[in-house]
């Protein structure tokens, strides 16, 4: 890898900025050009910090009818693999049983091309993204994945010139919602899912055409629930190596909506709005119901 693309712990490809410690360019060339997506694959994509490991958990234990013995054997990564790492991808390649879920935050242009004309299942996970900016700020300061921000101010700069990992949460959403009314992909919103859990595990369970009974459905509200996800070390970020995760950090920092409020200033919460309308111009506001 030249050093320009690994500058400031990015690495980038196509125009996107990856986390230098997680990617390199041949692993998302391979996963966007050669990797090969089957019509029974269940696929699971979010920008990062929408609620990613929350649905991965969900997934898993509709799969399992709520049976909670393998979300707390085995870790999330290799339950639900991503695409774009290399040990991602050979776990997928290689998986010769178990059920076929994948995880991705690969943005639209960059995903494998094949899942275009598959039968896969896709859902695509939104937040609010000024909650995202701030679980995303505590998140990157806190690993050795990438360019750690030195303060918030410095972080929501970057968040709104999109110099961040993965790339602006703006064009990052708007390519996906673009596949939003496609019968194998369903979009799912972190608001929702908060407000009224059962009613999001009812429509994911209808989109993958799996009944759950009551008891089952319960299962999986129970273990799937932020106490449970918090207290389970292979969901919870304490499986990832220590060199990479500052003391003792947790996905589950607070796992609520708005808490921006404690965060914005008035002026940066002006500066959010302006660029939100700009970037997410001619989009029904129906598909962002936060406030
Ligand atoms: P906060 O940092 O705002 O607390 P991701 O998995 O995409 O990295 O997203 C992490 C965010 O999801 C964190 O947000 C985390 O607390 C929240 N989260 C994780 N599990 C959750 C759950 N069971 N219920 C609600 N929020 C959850």
């Amino acid at each position: 890898m030249q050093g320009s693309e690994m500058a400031e712990g990015y690495m980038w490809y196509a125009g996107i900025p990856f986390p230098a410690q997680l990617y390199k360019p041949e692993d998302i060339r391979a996963a966007h050009e050669q990797f090969v997506v089957k019509d029974e694959d269940i696929i699971m994509v979010t920008y990062p910090k929408s609620g990613t490991h929350w649905l991965i958990e969900i997934l898993c234990l509709i799969l399992t009818k709520g049976d909670p013995k393998w979300v707390r054997s085995v870790n999330t990564y290799d339950r639900s693999p991503w695409i774009e790492t290399e040990s991602g991808n050979t776990t997928i390649v290689n998986r010769k049983e178990g059920p076929p879920l994948i995880s991705s935050h690969l943005p639209i242009q960059l995903f494998p091309k094949s899942f275009f004309t598959s039968k896969a299942k896709l859902i695509y996970v939104i937040r609010n993204p000024k909650d995202v900016l701030i679980s995303g700020y505590y998140f990157w300061r806190s690993t050795n994945l990438a360019k750690k921000p030195e303060s918030l101010e410095q972080y929501f700069e970057w968040f709104l010139r999109g110099h961040v990992p993965y790339w602006s949460w703006f064009d990052h959403v708007r390519g996906w919602l673009s596949w939003r009314e496609k019968e194998n992909v369903l979009v799912l919103c972190y608001e929702e899912m908060r407000k009224d859990p059962r009613k999001s595990v009812e429509k994911i369970c209808r989109f993958l055409g799996k009944a759950l009974e009551p008891g089952e459905l319960n299962l999986v509200l129970e273990n799937s629930s932020f106490q449970a996800l918090k207290e389970n070390k292979m969901s919870n970020f304490s499986s990832v190596a220590k060199e990479l995760v500052l003391n003792d950090f947790k996905i589950t920092r607070k796992g609520i909506t708005g808490d921006w409020k404690n965060h914005f200033t008035p002026a940066q919460t002006q500066a959010f709005e302006e660029t939100f309308r700009e970037k997410m111009a001619g989009l029904p506001p129906e598909l962002f119901p936060w406030d």
